[in-house]
């Protein structure tokens, strides 16, 4: 049997969410034990890397949307993920290069990556920290060193809020809404569970049920449940909606899909 070699703290006996996320983008960074609940999850839900795509192209088009057309200049990307092709700081920098980018992230890999890819970027940083501690992240200088978050700031929650439970989610949300300023915006992506009388829902769930090995309070939500996360905000149009419609300025991008309305998202400003 070929042994692995992973980085120190990496612990490649047990699945992680961001290496089996990167194993459905095509990237290196991943393990036998990630592919494998990926290959579980291609059992029923072939489309599954082609959402994971399509999320990103999401978080590239929000990011570029903000940064363009809105002006926002200081980002934060919380469960940023391992590098991939063209992340949130390629697409702002093009736009802004005196952007701000700060990327947060728990994972030992992603921490790993993050630090040595970013090490030399004026512009972009990286803080090892947990989501679901708003309070503890917003305070931690690796964040308010290069944010100003008495001013406009777009937060970035993509595929992170089905990882926990509805409480959580609302907390988590309340947390970061509270300490951003107004006019600063939230944009979250999710996965949307699928209708009880929908065909699709048991081969749905038993692909989401081998992800649970990577995140055992993996919570897909009803697309009502998802708009409610940002309740209190204005919502930009076309609100919460599948991530291949959300596009203000243009045309749908990619072709239709099976599974495509399962991936939602949802960009919103604080008053
Ligand atoms: C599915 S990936 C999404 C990556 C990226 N946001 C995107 O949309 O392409 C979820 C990420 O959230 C991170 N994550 C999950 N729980 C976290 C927590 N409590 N604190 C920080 N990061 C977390 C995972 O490590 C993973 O990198």
């Amino acid at each position: 049997m070929q042994v692995e070699k992973a980085p120190p703290g990496v612990d490649v006996s047990r699945p992680s969410i961001a290496r089996v996320y990167d194993a459905m983008l095509g990237g290196k960074d991943n393990f036998a034990v990630d592919r494998s609940v990926l290959e579980r999850m291609l059992e029923s839900v072939p489309d599954i890397q082609i959402m994971a795509r399509d999320n990103r192209r999401w978080v590239r088009r929000v990011a570029a949307w903000l940064t363009s057309e809105v002006g926002i200049d200081q980002f934060l990307d919380v469960g940023s993920g391992l590098p991939t092709v063209e992340n949130t700081h390629d697409v702002v920098h093009r736009i802004d290069p005196d952007a701000s980018v700060v990327y947060v992230d728990n994972d030992p890999a992603v921490i790993a990556h993050g630090r040595v890819l970013l090490a030399d970027d004026e512009h972009t940083f990286f803080a090892a920290g947990d989501l679901t501690r708003p309070d503890e992240l917003l305070a931690d200088p690796a964040v308010t060193g290069h944010l100003d978050l008495t001013r406009p700031l777009g937060v970035l929650h993509c595929l992170t809020l089905h990882h926990v439970g509805d409480e959580e989610a609302h907390r988590i949300v309340r947390g970061y809404t509270e300490r951003m300023a107004p006019g600063s915006y939230l944009a979250v992506s999710h996965i949307r569970l699928p209708e009880p009388d929908d065909a699709r829902r048991a081969g749905f769930m038993a692909a989401m049920a081998g992800y649970q090995a990577a995140s055992p309070d993996f919570t897909p939500r009803r697309l009502a449940d998802v708009g409610a996360l940002l309740a209190g905000l204005e919502l930009v149009e076309p609100g919460v909606v599948p991530v291949v419609e959300w596009w203000p300025e243009g045309p749908p991008l990619g072709e239709p899909y099976e599974f495509a309305e399962f991936l939602v998202g949802g960009v919103a400003r604080r008053p």
